[in-house]
């Protein structure tokens, strides 16, 4: 990612986070949408699964530059996520909710060049989430 790509996403994140609930919870409405048979594999309270998920997006988008602080998380985040039941394909439908969300929240400021650095920066996270998971743990 750009320069000019990793400010877009920081920026349009800082708008969503005042209003972290709001997102989480249309964000899995969507997701629920998308895909109903994936709410089998939350177990946890939604608040306290938001929570985490917000907690993470915030380190990524502030880290996404950085890839020593970027890319163990994602590993380890990986490797947690094929012992919760998550396949490949499901991170298509997270994406895709993501940017439905994205868009409803941001509103005309989710335009095509801000829509493009979230597709980056999503895939650059499901990458590395996904090639974890079909990797040996570390010794
Ligand atoms: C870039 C993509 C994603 C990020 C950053 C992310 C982040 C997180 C975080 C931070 C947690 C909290 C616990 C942990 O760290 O293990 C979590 C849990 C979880 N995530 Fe994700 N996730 C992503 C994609 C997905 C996808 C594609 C699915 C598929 C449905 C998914 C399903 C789950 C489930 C089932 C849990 C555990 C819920 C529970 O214990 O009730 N995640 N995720």
């Amino acid at each position: 990612m750009n320069k000019r790509e990793l400010e877009l996403v920081q920026t349009s994140w800082e708008k969503i986070t005042p209003n972290s609930d709001e997102f989480v919870q249309l964000f899995y409405k969507k997701v629920f949408e998308i895909d109903p048979e994936l709410q089998a594999l939350f177990k946890r309270s939604m608040g306290m699964q938001g929570r985490k998920i917000m907690s993470m997006f915030d380190s990524a988008v502030e880290y996404m530059g950085q890839v020593d602080k970027f890319v163990p998380p994602l590993i380890t985040a990986g490797r947690r996520h094929i012992q919760y039941g998550v396949n490949d394909e499901d991170y298509e439908t997270v994406r895709q909710a993501l940017m439905q969300t994205m868009s409803e929240v941001l509103d005309e400021e989710f335009d095509s060049e801000t829509r493009q650095a979230w597709e980056l920066a999503y895939n650059s996270m499901q990458d590395i989430m996904k090639s974890a998971c079909h990797q040996p743990p570390l010794a």
